[in-house]
């Protein structure tokens, strides 16, 4: 595996690969490295011959008070995994790099950006388009591949970006249900204990066994909650006689930890 931290080194691979008539994956992540990623890049070697993954830990996407600061970097553990999943080259670039002109935020996703987690977050997707937009114009992907346990990141990345096919791994759960996140590791043992309450509880909204409300309210014996809400899953609108496919979406507090799930289900369950 190799890696590259310089645009003109990892470009020199790529336009290699290129020229022998080679498809180009792409994996973008923040490294904390955990099985949902690997799964990604299982998903990204289906598309194409070779699989690019980028460690950058994207300061645009934080704002003031988040973990920017604290966010796991562990850069030696995360090489191994890749190495061992068979991934052809990482790039681990600078932020210099990345915004060789300072970190002015031009990227306005608008309405979408401010809804579900742009409520607490509301710098969040304009930075992430920002970056991704960056990385797709080093890499010059055929395919990029994103988790959708941030289904709203890949559905503004979907509408945000062109010229790249995005596609989508599934969300890889610990074996009591728990999504794999990198900031599951903020979790003290006691909160990772009731952790797994989130997605038992949204199970139960599929499945029609609690209905919003008193999932509200259940999810608040456990956490604070920050959004409970059913929509239109290729929308990410309200649902209407159209809708075919509709999204659970919850994010929620456990002490400082902020976790975000979801489930996506055919509408004939309802
Ligand atoms: O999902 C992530 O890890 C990040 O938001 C991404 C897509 C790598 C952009 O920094």
């Amino acid at each position: 595996m190799q890696n590259f931290n310089t645009i003109i080194a990892l470009q020199a691979t790529l336009n290699e690969w290129r020229k022998k008539g080679q498809k180009i994956a792409f994996v973008p992540t923040m490294g904390g490295l955990h099985q949902g990623h690997l799964s990604l890049i299982d998903v990204a070697k289906k598309y194409a011959d070779r699989v690019v993954v980028s460690i950058f830990v994207n300061p645009a996407q934080f704002a003031e008070g988040e973990d920017f600061g604290t966010y796991p970097r562990t850069m030696e553990e995360d090489l191994a995994l890749l190495e061992a999943q068979g991934v052809d080259c990482v790039f681990t670039p600078s932020a210099e790099a990345i915004y060789p002109d300072g970190m002015t935020l031009d990227v306005d996703v608008g309405a979408i950006g401010q809804i579900l987690c742009g409520q607490t977050r509301p710098h969040f997707f304009n930075g992430v388009v920002q970056v991704v937009r960056r990385l797709f114009e080093i890499v010059r992907p055929d395919v990029a591949v994103f988790g959708r346990k941030d289904y709203q990141q890949l559905h503004i990345v979907k509408h945000f970006t062109s010229g790249v096919e995005i596609v989508s791994g599934e969300i890889v759960r610990e074996t009591d249900g728990l999504a794999m996140s990198t900031r599951n590791q903020y979790l003290s043992k006691g909160e990772r204990k009731i952790a797994p309450q989130l997605h038992k509880i949204l199970g139960q909204i599929e499945r029609r066994e609690l209905d919003v409300k008193s999932a509200a309210e259940q999810l608040q014996r456990y956490f604070k909650l920050d959004y409970l809400e059913l929509l239109d899953a290729n929308t990410l609108k309200k649902i209407t006689d159209n809708t075919s496919k509709i999204a659970i979406l919850c994010a929620v507090f456990l002490g400082p930890t902020r976790l975000i799930d979801n489930i996506i289900f055919r509408r004939e369950n309802v």
